[in-house]
């Protein structure tokens, strides 16, 4: 689909990484490009014309993703650099304020590092409890474990709406409604998510919420943390300077200004926010539902195919997501990748950042394919051919 619109898919490379970063659409790049040839200039500072049009552009972007996330205000929406960011301010701007000593958060082992390491940080700065939902015989959370998980202690659940490792999708509007009904912090990384289905903060009972730019055909450095209001002015801001500050003085008095602003002190990622608006556009033109129909047709095609390949073991046959994780029998994943990329296709292959799902699933490494819409039939058959013939690997890798 619209392939024209990706000038990196003007080459012959096969561009099957999409979980790491998604290609970008032309009018993203066009949109920066605008910026720093028309209208440079910084924000909510200058009185100039330039000035003006890029305040307007960037608090435009705000209630664009305010509609996109469906969120209730759009100062609910603050800038990040991505996914990461977002996650860290929710960690050491709320959590660590609001969670004390013997408090639990509630995640598992199939967390991405950035929806894991900031609360064992907490776990060891203050003493909450990091407990992990078991995780069912196909590694997927089910709303059964996450009720059978929970305590009175229990005050946050941090989970992805879509795993990285095994794409498998997670009950997050289910368990949105366990976590209203007992009063817990419900926070969704959705980086894997967005872009490619519905991301719905209202509908899940969301607190906080987190993704990247970059994953979802925007540009890299920048991302977005949605927060419920109330729950925003009781973060504090991990960045202390100009932009977000209504005054200092030399009595050491100072005043903040209001959510959003508040955590975007220092020149934000200007051209990069407009580059985020402008894909949300272009995914909106194009419609999220077909998008996922689209990624779910090319993921069972794949499937199919790789099934008749005799040496090939699949680990999420059953997930409903553009992600697909496999290996060849007795092959190292690094060296199918370095094999497929003679043949100019790009998967990844590691433990895909989350370091615990390997223990769990008995594997160290696996490939992993992530689709995106401009992925096609034709670029499976590719895949699928090369894989058959992977007889000669080792000639190529070593
Ligand atoms: C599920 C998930 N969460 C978080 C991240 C971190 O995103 P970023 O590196 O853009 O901050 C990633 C990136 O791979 C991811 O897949």
């Amino acid at each position: 689909m619209n392939r024209e619109d990706f000038p990196m898919l003007n080459g012959d490379v096969i561009y099957f990484d999409n979980g790491a970063t998604s290609l970008k659409p032309l009018s993203v790049i066009k949109k920066m490009d605008e910026y720093y040839t028309k209208y440079t200039s910084n924000i909510h500072r200058g009185d100039y014309d330039a000035a003006q049009k890029t305040n307007h552009e960037y608090d435009e972007t705000r209630e664009v993703v305010r509609d996109f996330i469906n969120a209730e205000d759009k100062d609910e929406i603050v800038f990040t650099k991505g996914s990461t960011e977002a996650l860290n301010l929710v960690a050491f701007g709320f959590l660590k304020k609001h969670l004390k000593e013997g408090d639990e958060i509630l995640v598992n082992k199939g967390e991405h590092a950035s929806n894991l390491l900031p609360y064992l940080v907490l776990q060891k700065e203050i003493g909450i409890v990091v407990k992990y939902i078991p995780l069912n015989e196909n590694y997927e959370v089910t709303v059964e474990n996450v009720l059978n998980s929970i305590t009175e202690k229990t005050k946050a659940l941090a989970i992805a709406h879509i795993s990285n490792v095994i794409g498998d999708v997670r009950p997050i509007t289910e368990i949105g409604e366990i976590c209203k009904e007992k009063g817990i912090y419900y926070i969704v990384d959705e980086s894997q998510a967005v872009g490619h289905t519905v991301v719905d903060a209202k509908r899940d009972n969301i607190s906080f919420l987190a993704f990247s730019g970059h994953k979802m055909l925007g540009p890299t450095g920048v991302g977005v943390l949605y927060g419920k209001k109330e729950l925003l002015e009781e973060t504090d801001p991990l960045l202390y300077g100009g932009g977000m500050n209504q005054f200092f003085e030399e009595d050491g008095s100072y005043e903040l200004k209001s959510v959003p602003t508040k955590f975007e002190g220092g020149t934000p990622p200007i051209a990069e926010v407009l580059g985020l608006k402008e894909a949300i556009k272009y995914i909106n033109n194009v419609g999220i539902e077909k998008i996922h129909k689209h990624e779910i047709e090319l993921k069972r095609y794949l499937i199919e195919n790789l099934e008749k390949i005799d040496n090939i073991i699949l680990y999420n046959k059953k997930s409903d997501s553009g992600i697909i994780v496999f290996n060849i029998d007795k092959v190292f994943s690094q060296d199918t990748s370095i094999y497929l990329n003679h043949y100019k296709i790009a998967i990844r292959a590691g433990n895909h950042c989350a370091k615990m799902l390997k223990d769990e699933m008995n594997i160290r490494n696996t490939c992993r394919v992530s689709l995106h819409l401009y992925n096609t039939k034709e670029e499976i058959d590719r895949l699928i051919e090369v894989l058959k013939n992977s007889e000669d690997i080792f000639k190529i890798v070593l």
